[in-house]
């Protein structure tokens, strides 16, 4: 067993990187709309970083002063202090930043899953994606951009569009458009992007056919949220005639698949 103390600080910046500072997962699970229920009395939380204050004698993969994060998505991150196995946390490379760590198990790395597992993706290639200035979307923008991928990002209508454009841009949007702007000048907008390899959807609904209409052939869209609350939409056509591949991503599972190695 192992005790745990949670940084609680104030993270002034935090909007920099999710709008909201509760992110969306905490949110759902908080409302009981989340798939894995915790038993009751729970503490709710899937984001934040622990510092290890003891550990027993007998464990030797964390040691006291070591920062870590958890390993399941049921511990519960909304606290000052855990006992815990130590096989229910990770270890964080020293010099982590502690921003950087208390938001990296959900976000950001659902954003470099999601880049990293479906498609070969190469510099010069691009990606398409919803919900793009979502906590999620800004950790793929800032992901592919670092790698040399392009990415056309779709946000919702708003009056203050053009703020949220330069904002995007700056953290390494290609194009940032809204689906009403994209259908009406689909051309111009898409003239010096190649076709996506890659279709990230976290709006489900008819989002989806925004997406798959730029798609190339033969290639993926994956599914990672449903924030319309609609089904996922696919045109027979896309099946048929361009033979797109329709998946899924959930990174509490990656998490829990790869509990006990170290990628
Ligand atoms: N599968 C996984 O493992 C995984 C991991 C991480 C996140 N997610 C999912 O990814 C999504 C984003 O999470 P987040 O924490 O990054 O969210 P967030 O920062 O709270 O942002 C929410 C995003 O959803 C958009 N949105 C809200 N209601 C919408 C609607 N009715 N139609 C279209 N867009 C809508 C918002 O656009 P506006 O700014 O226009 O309101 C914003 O872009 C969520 O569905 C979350 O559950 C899944």
């Amino acid at each position: 067993m192992i005790s745990v103390g949670t940084h609680i600080e104030s993270f002034p910046n935090a909007n920099c990187l999710s709008r909201n500072f509760l992110i969306h997962h905490s949110s759902n699970r908080y409302k009981c709309q989340y798939p894995i229920k915790p038993t009751l009395p729970a503490v709710g939380g899937f984001e934040g970083v622990g510092e290890v204050l003891e550990v027993g004698h007998r464990v030797t993969n964390v040691k006291p002063g070591d920062k870590v994060i958890s390993n399941t998505a049921t511990l519960g991150s909304w606290r000052t202090h855990l006992v815990c196995n130590s096989s229910a946390v990770r270890t964080l490379p020293e010099g982590t930043p502690l921003l950087f760590a208390a938001t990296v198990r959900v976000n950001m790395s659902t954003a470099y899953r999601l880049l990293q597992d479906f498609e070969d993706l190469q510099p010069g290639d691009c990606v398409i994606q919803n919900a793009a200035n979502s906590g999620a979307g800004q950790a793929v923008i800032q992901i592919a951009a670092a790698r040399g991928v392009n990415t056309i990002n779709i946000v919702r209508d708003r009056p203050d569009i053009e703020d949220l454009r330069s904002y995007l841009q700056g953290l390494g949007a290609t194009i940032v458009t809204t689906e009403s702007e994209l259908r009406q000048n689909e051309k111009s907008i898409m003239q010096d992007v190649p076709k996506p390899k890659l279709a990230l959807n976290a709006v489900s609904g008819k989002s989806c056919f925004v997406l798959l209409k730029q798609l190339q052939p033969k290639r993926t869209m994956v599914t990672y949220g449903g924030m319309s609350r609609q089904p996922v939409m696919v045109p027979t056509s896309s099946l048929i005639f361009s033979d797109i591949k329709v998946r899924g991503y959930w990174m509490s599972r990656w998490h829990e698949e790869t509990a006990t190695d170290s990628k």
